[in-house]
């Protein structure tokens, strides 16, 4: 998709689908909804059906009206904002992807007029999560290029008789007296933010048979040689010169080799300190090894390797962004399956860390593989961990498919991952890591277990990661229901969702 920014009268521009947003004014006096552009011609063309009630300006409402009277444009498609108390960064992305998504199947080439007036009054705030992004332009911008951008994708490509139906050409239309050129900066690094969203979500789309630990390696490094990142990508015999007990344990029982790949951005002029280190669990599949999984839904196991997506396609945005901040990131990527090789429950595995595990579960996979990459990515210089990981049935059992699962153990990280939250429009909840959970991983044969029993499922995961950090800043952001959309929404396609990325990418740059 190209995106354009554009200084010309909306009701001038000349194109298949103008798009135009519309604020619910049911907090209002006059119940009015209120067009977000300047030209009366909107309101004109559209009197009828905001008299008739058609057009209300609920979240996400689209009405498509042809040949509206007064404008060049073919069509005119209204998008509901909610109410202007409501409508941050959050909304504005899904709006602007709801409008993309109603037009992607009849249109090529469309315009987006961006709402001047937006953000409302940040105490009126929903009180649901956090409070994200309001007001200014350039914010505007950038939030319509991510969520056009993520919108335009479908999740087809297995279907042999896929049609290519995208937009091609995106225009976003500003008022006369905008900054043309800090507006171009905003949408081009909206743009890359969403296509690295999408670069993450491609990984994560392909099945367990299309993308093996080997092939994810391959990816990653063709990715690095296109954007300039070093990279490099180990296999087992590298897992048992550094002596990564943990991971290797994990891949024993699958034919297929793991893969250790690590990519590094070092920018010429960044200090040295600080060094970000960004941990994905990459497994390809997880049958759940010799505890194996029922049947009933283990297809879906092959998005366990999206916190390792989410972290390369992180390393994408971040390399064309060019922040000036030092990052490394650590992806972990094995197969969890079970067979004659395969590790039992009742082993005792060494890590990394030299600490020892006793294997209760095989299918509690993930914090192997991560305890060996985040102590790895601390021994290449991370002074800061944060990882993504599909990690456990308990988070999605807590907070659903809205919130991600966040855990902290330096508040002044946590804070900086906030303000990132509030910028990239992603929802995560934090959930605690005191030590008296710890209570529940110990373990009478070895330093602690890999599992901790039925309560607080997602907490002692995270503790389990916890005794790899150590005393570094760290972040743990469990994704395990949110990485993968069941359903397909207005503003982006059913399949993988590309999580985490935008996040890790916002926090970065607040470093640099
Ligand atoms: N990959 C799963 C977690 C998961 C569950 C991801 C649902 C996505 C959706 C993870 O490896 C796992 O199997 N976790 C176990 C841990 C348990 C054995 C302690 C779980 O959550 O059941
Ligand atoms: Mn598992
Ligand atoms: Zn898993």
């Amino acid at each position: 998709m190209k995106i354009k920014i554009a200084n010309s009268d909306p009701a001038q521009f000349e194109t298949e689908a103008l798009v135009v947003l519309v604020i619910d004014g049911g907090d209002k006096d006059n119940n009015k909804p209120e067009f977000q552009a300047k030209a009366d011609a909107f309101s004109k063309a559209a009197a009828d059906l905001v008299a008739s009630k058609e057009i209300t300006g609920r979240l996400l409402e689209t009405t498509t009206l042809h040949k509206p009277d007064g404008l060049k444009a073919k069509r005119l498609l209204v998008v509901g904002c909610g109410k202007a108390k409501n409508f941050t960064s959050y909304e504005l992305r899904k709006v602007a992807g709801a409008a993309v998504r109603a037009l992607k199947k009849n249109a090529k080439s469309i315009a987006i007029v961006a709402p001047e007036n937006w953000g409302g009054n940040a105490n009126s705030a929903s009180q649901s999560t956090l409070a994200f992004e309001r007001g200014g332009l350039k914010e505007a911008v950038k939030a319509i290029a991510e969520g056009a951008v993520v919108a335009n994708t479908d999740y087809n490509y297995y279907h042999s008789d896929r049609k290519q139906q995208e937009i091609d050409e995106f225009t976003i239309l500003v008022p006369a007296n905008a900054d043309v050129k800090a507006l171009e900066h905003a949408a081009n690094a909206g743009q890359i933010i969403g296509e690295s969203q999408n670069f993450a979500r491609d990984l994560v789309n392909e099945p367990g048979n299309k993308m093996t630990p080997t092939i994810l390696g391959q990816r990653a490094r063709k990715m690095a040689a296109d954007v300039g990142l070093q990279c490099e990508v180990y296999s087992e015999d590298k897992l048992h010169e550094l002596k990564m007990g943990a991971f290797w344990s994990v891949s024993q029982g699958s034919p297929e080799p793991p893969a250790l790949i690590i990519l590094k951005y070092e920018p010429a002029g960044a200090p040295q300190q600080p060094v970000l280190g960004l941990v994905g669990k990459g497994i390809t599949f997880d049958t759940g090894g010799i505890s194996i999984k029922p049947a009933d839904g283990m297809e879906k196991m092959k998005y366990d390797m999206a916190g390792g997506a989410a972290m390369l396609g992180a390393m994408r945005a971040i390399a064309l962004l060019k922040p000036n901040v030092r990052v490394i990131s650590v992806v972990c990527a094995a197969e969890n399956m079970p067979s004659g090789t395969a590790q039992k429950p009742g082993d005792v595995q060494i890590a990394m860390s030299g600490k020892s595990i006793e294997i209760i579960n095989t299918d509690a996979e993930g914090r192997l593989v991560l305890a060996d990459g985040l102590h790895y990515a601390k021994q290449l210089g991370a002074t800061h961990l944060i990882d993504a990981a599909t990690l456990t049935g308990a988070c999605v059992v807590a907070l659903g498919g809205i919130n991600a699962g966040v855990f902290a153990n330096d508040e002044d990280y946590f804070n900086r991952f906030a303000g990132a939250l509030k910028k990239s429009g992603e929802k995560m909840w934090r959930l605690p890591v005191d030590e008296e959970y710890k209570e529940l991983i110990k373990s009478p044969i070895a330093d602690i277990k890999n599992t901790g029993g039925r309560y607080g499922g997602a907490i002692t995961a995270a503790m389990f990661l916890k005794e790899f950090v150590g005393e570094t800043p760290w972040i743990h952001l469990d994704i395990a229901g949110v990485a993968w959309q069941e359903e397909s929404c207005p503003f982006i396609a059913k399949g993988p969702s590309g999580i985490a990325v935008r996040s890790l990418v916002e926090l970065v740059k607040s470093f640099g």
